[in-house]
């Protein structure tokens, strides 16, 4: 279905959209990405570059001009790129709002300039906060308790705005904790890749609060499944929770990565709980099944080994 279709991915230079373009470029479309180099590395489009199909553009969302240029003949636009980090989006809320709200705005109008028949936006599992119901489902209420998380939720509501008053095919895709190749050691990055960098340094895994703490983490090739699987659907204007549908708690998640690097021998260290974190998520994904066949193939444990072996051969933490 992607064959020869031209797709734009902004933040293809990041740890999803590369491995997003990488599968649109196996599948024979031809890709533009777009990506300002804030989180992303040209690293990780070693791949996508090999080929003629593939185009970067080094630019921001944030520049309306440029993203009306380079999405001239754009049929479907997979919107990935943002502001991710949720403890970054407290000391940056601004900053947070300019790429995610108004960047947003930018695909938007850009897409309906550029008649693009189909936008797939990159939203959280934040936009719901805390609840103690679980799991969570798309019509449940959403009430983030970060910047980031209000971010990805008024991103969402322009791409409803749009769907609902342009007749703009949209479909927002609300991610829960992805890991796996690419992600960034930093410290604003995920948990997984911080903890696997701190082990190759003998460094004592951090546990914010007590541990119990659980997500519903999710392997980078699951969300690039719903991904594909959002653009060749003939559905618009739905949300769709992209999860494992198998949470762990941040203290087993912990033992099971010491297990599986066999370093046992690591300490784990307790600190305070970080500010803006949710308890708890956990996805039902049961709409995503029914109505684009999404069927997560990888739980936590077989995603982490996967995502280490890519390690061991590359030695990368780019
Ligand atoms: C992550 C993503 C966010 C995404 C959301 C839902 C990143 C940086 N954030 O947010 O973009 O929208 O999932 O898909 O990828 N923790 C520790 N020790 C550490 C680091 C984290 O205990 O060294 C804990 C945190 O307190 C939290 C959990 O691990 O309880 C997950 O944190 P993190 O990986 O930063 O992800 P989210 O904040 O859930």
């Amino acid at each position: 279905m992607l064959k020869d279709k031209r797709i734009l991915i902004t933040g293809v230079a990041g740890f999803i959209g590369s491995n997003l373009a990488d599968r649109c470029l196996e599948l024979g479309a031809n890709v533009i990405g777009i990506d300002n180099m804030f989180n992303g590395s040209i690293h990780n489009l070693k791949n996508a570059q090999q080929g003629k199909d593939f185009q970067l553009v080094k630019g921001d969302i944030r520049d309306y001009s440029l993203l009306l240029e380079i999405s001239k003949e754009i049929e479907i636009i997979y919107h990935v790129g943002a502001f991710t980090s949720v403890p970054q989006s407290i000391i940056m809320p601004e900053t947070c709002n300019a790429v995610n709200v108004n960047g947003t705005i930018n695909i938007l109008n850009v897409a309906r300039k550029n008649d693009i028949e189909k936008v797939i936006f990159s939203s959280s599992s934040s936009v719901y906060g805390d609840t103690n119901k679980l799991p969570l489902t798309e019509d449940m209420p959403r009430n983030p308790i970060s910047p980031y998380g209000t971010s990805k939720l008024a991103g969402e509501s322009y791409m409803q705005s749009f769907h609902h008053i342009y007749g703009l095919k949209t479909i927002i895709l609300r991610y829960f904790n992805v890991f796996g190749p690419r992600q960034k050691d930093s410290p604003y990055s995920g948990v997984t890749a911080i903890w696997i960098g701190r082990i190759q340094r003998n460094e004592p895994l951090v546990i914010f609060g007590n541990g119990e703490n659980s997500r519903d983490f999710t392997y980078v090739k699951d969300v690039v499944q719903g991904n594909l699987l959002a653009g060749e659907k003939n559905v618009s204007g739905e949300i769709f929770n992209i999860g494992a549908g198998s949470p762990i708690s941040l203290n087993n998640l912990a033992a099971l990565l010491l297990r599986l690097t066999n370093r046992q021998d690591l300490l784990i260290k307790h600190t305070d709980p970080r500010p803006g974190d949710i308890i708890h998520s956990y996805a039902d994904i049961s709409k995503a099944k029914n109505q684009l066949d999404f069927i997560p193939q990888y739980d936590q444990k077989s995603g982490l080994k996967e995502y280490l072996s890519w390690i061991s051969k590359n030695n990368d933490m780019t």
